[in-house]
């Protein structure tokens, strides 16, 4: 090997990890951050978005890192039709490991399967708590004191795959959905990168 082999194809210690994600892609952003440290154990090499002008798809390219709009609108009522274009971004660009972050599609089982034990979500709430939408309004609803995320491994059950990690903050009295979500992202943004890199380095043993 040469100098210049070395250069333009240097060894891959890195995990590639893919985010797919629906909107504003702040835990996106957390990730690709993270990535990019030089200990960490993955980098994020493709950023997929099922919404046209998902407003992540430009910070993630901002942080220099391949933002694809694969729309599902495309496929009609076919969700596994667009899985399998999802699927084909994922192998051409060398995926290792998937990150859910604010993706709002319920997946079929053809991609959890081509997944298993690979992709992992982020859900704003404490699982068993509240799996679906509109975590936060129920969760202050309920009179709950605490509120928080749970980072678990993606299984065919929505929202039910083994926990990765939990983070939570308090629910305090004024709270809206709004201002509670935002606490929410706070610790989102910190606990994320720290699973996914655990993750990552268990995967390679
Ligand atoms: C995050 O709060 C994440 O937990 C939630 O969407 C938000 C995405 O925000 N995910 C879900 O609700 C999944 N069911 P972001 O785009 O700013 O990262």
């Amino acid at each position: 090997m040469t100098a210049a082999d070395t250069v333009s194809n240097p060894p891959r210690t890195k995990t590639r990890v893919a985010v797919l994600i629906s909107g504003s892609g702040t835990n996106m952003v957390s990730l690709i951050k993270a990535g990019q440290r030089a200990e960490a154990a993955y980098e994020v090499g493709l950023v997929v978005s099922n919404i046209q002008d998902a407003a992540g798809l430009e910070k993630a390219r901002a942080l220099g890192v391949e933002a694809i709009a694969l729309p599902h609108r495309d496929f009609g009522k076919d969700r596994e039709a667009h899985e399998r274009a999802v699927q084909k971004l994922l192998a051409e660009a060398q995926i290792e490991v998937v990150a859910l972050a604010g993706y709002m599609r319920i997946l079929t089982p053809y991609l959890v399967r081509e997944w298993e034990g690979r992709m992992i979500n982020i859900h704003p709430s404490l699982l068993p708590l509240y799996p679906g939408l509109d975590t936060h309004a129920r969760a202050i609803a309920a009179g709950d004191a605490e509120a928080g995320c749970t980072i678990h491994i993606v299984t065919e059950g929505m929202d039910e795959g083994p926990v990765l990690g939990q983070a939570r903050v308090p629910v305090l009295p004024d709270d809206s959905a709004e201002v509670l979500a935002e606490r929410v992202k706070g610790v989102e943004h910190t606990l994320y990168p720290e699973v996914l890199d655990r993750f990552c380095r268990q995967l390679a043993g």
